[in-house]
């Protein structure tokens, strides 16, 4: 895969793209970023990227010739684009993954006050990641991309994040290592006795009381097979006890 990043501000990807996973990845070829310089398809002498806005107002606004030459000049047939920008489509894990199947994502990162308005139908994804506001888009790139990028082949050991929280639909269950005891506080004795029939319904149980205690909205749409039915049945049992 992939992934062409065009920002006004390509030095804060540096300590990102050179730093463990993200770095391995690259180093490996089995990701490609390139960073592209909005900036250098500005056109006129003291390469503005941007204006004040039509009707008034704070701050400057993107101009959209200078987005649509930087579109032009890096496109493919392959490339999906997209810009992040708090208007969007909350991320998730169901978007992630489907972005880390493209050959190749653009991600165009918004600053000042935003683009003009015009820039959208060039676009094929608005992205926000989450309900605040940033100075820019670039660390919403850096988000996009890490998600994506964890999750091609050989990345991670295989198996990695099959359990990842969100990943199967439930938060996922609590690990520990050693020490066993931590100034009293012990590991959980199902995970040291080696049944992994077990271990699996203990990890199972926990990512569902998690789930259903902590995030009601995934839980809602998560199905229950009969196992995790009777579980769910004890989770509830144990919940009123403790509030009682
Ligand atoms: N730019 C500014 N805020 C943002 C957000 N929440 N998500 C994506 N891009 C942004």
């Amino acid at each position: 895969m992939k992934i062409k990043i065009i920002t006004l501000f390509k030095e804060m990807f540096i300590p990102f793209l050179e730093t463990s996973i993200i770095k391995r990845a690259i180093n490996n070829n089995l990701v490609e970023v390139e960073l592209i310089d909005l900036r250098a398809y500005a056109n006129d002498k003291h390469n503005h990227v941007d204006d004040t806005p039509y009707g008034g107002g704070v701050g400057m606004v993107i101009k959209v010739d200078v987005v649509k030459r930087a579109l032009d000049a890096n496109k493919t047939n392959a490339s999906k684009v997209i810009l992040t920008t708090p208007k969007g489509k909350t991320y998730n894990q169901q978007i992630v993954n489907s972005l880390a199947k493209e050959k190749e994502i653009i991600i165009l990162c918004g600053h000042y006050e935003g683009f003009d308005e015009r820039v959208c139908q060039y676009v094929d994804e608005e992205i926000s990641i989450g309900d605040y506001v940033l100075t820019g888009g670039e660390i919403a790139a850096m988000v996009i991309a890490d998600s994506v990028i964890r999750l091609q082949k050989d990345v991670l050991t295989k198996g990695s994040y099959e359990d990842d929280s969100f990943q199967t639909g439930l938060l996922e269950y609590p690990q520990y290592t050693r020490p066993f005891n931590f100034l009293g506080s012990e590991v959980p004795q199902v995970l040291v006795n080696g049944n992994h029939e077990e271990i699996r319904k203990y990890r199972l149980y926990e990512s569902l009381k998690t789930t259903y205690l902590r995030r009601k909205d995934l839980f809602s749409k998560y199905e229950l097979n009969q196992e995790e039915q009777e579980m769910l049945e004890k989770i509830k049992k144990e919940a009123l006890q403790t509030t009682k």
